[in-house]
């Protein structure tokens, strides 16, 4: 189980590879690497070299973090990440999270490709993320709690922020990007969905489905940063189109959508109130 003696290491060494903290930590999902690619002063700290940092084991993904500017505001990308169902456990999915709360980053943007359970959806939308759902029993606060970042007990009332929905509903529209809201119901995977769980995942209100982002918003939200969530609808779950779901047609998709998704997170981060 890593400790806060780890966090503090790997933390360390990242601080030392820059000049500043920076302003925003973005999560780079499936296929949606491309706006790392777009930073300025761009350096990049593999994952590898970075003290207890597990290494990303999916096609897709790169393993580092990218730091750079982005209209000028200092950016840490996490290009890769860590999932529940490459084996890790929940405290190392959120490992660079913690990171980054040790680092004192106060805001982060998480992106994700996602299923879609609403009919209404089609491949290619983004979805500002209202809310999530997890009834998978695995918590990454599970365990002796983190005092210094969070309490014992931590509110979930509005862990992706309400007035940067907002925002980001303006930034869409100024752009002229239509953007979907709704809910994120988080599955571990790595099965995709059965037709019967993306009907259950519909009646229990959520409107995306995917097997990543909640365990990193949920230490976010605990450890205070305002957070953004935004997915990338990249297929429509299982039977709801009677089509099969499969990894090439995600990473696809992410890649279809890369100049809309980035010219809106770099508006959203210009706007920002930081
Ligand atoms: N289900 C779960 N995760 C996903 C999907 C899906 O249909 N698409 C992309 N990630």
């Amino acid at each position: 189980m890593p400790e806060m003696k780890q966090v503090v290491e790997a933390a360390e060494y990242i601080g030392s590879k820059i000049q500043e903290i920076p302003r925003f930590c973005v999560v780079l999902g499936s296929g949606l690497g491309a706006l790392a690619d777009h930073l300025k002063d761009r350096r990049e700290i593999e994952f590898k070299d970075i003290p207890y940092f597990p290494e990303s084991t999916v096609v897709g993904h790169k393993g580092s973090l990218v730091i750079g500017r982005l209209n000028d505001i200092p950016v840490i990308a996490l290009q890769g990440r860590f999932h529940y169902y490459e084996g890790y456990s929940m405290d190392e999915v959120v490992f660079p999270l913690r990171c980054m709360l040790y680092l004192k980053v106060p805001n982060l943007i998480v992106t994700n490709a996602a299923g879609s359970v609403d009919v209404n959806y089609r491949p290619g939308d983004l979805m500002i993320i209202r809310d999530h759902i997890k009834l998978h029993g695995d918590s990454p606060l599970r365990g002796p709690n983190f005092d210094n970042f969070g309490p014992r007990f931590n509110d979930m009332s509005d862990p992706y922020s309400k007035d940067i929905r907002e925002l980001a509903k303006e930034c869409g529209e100024e752009l002229g990007i239509s953007l979907k809201e709704g809910v994120y119901y988080y599955m571990p995977g790595p099965s995709y969905e059965t037709a019967s769980e993306i009907k259950a995942i519909n009646i229990l209100g959520g409107h995306a489905v995917g097997m990543s982002t909640v365990p990193e918003v949920i230490v976010a939200a605990h450890g205070g940063m305002k957070v953004m969530g935004l997915s990338c609808i990249t297929n429509m779950g299982t039977g709801i189109l009677d089509q099969v779901v499969g990894h090439e047609e995600v990473i696809k998709a992410g890649d279809e959508v890369k100049e809309k998704f980035i010219a809106l997170l770099e508006r959203i981060i210009s706007r920002w109130n930081r």
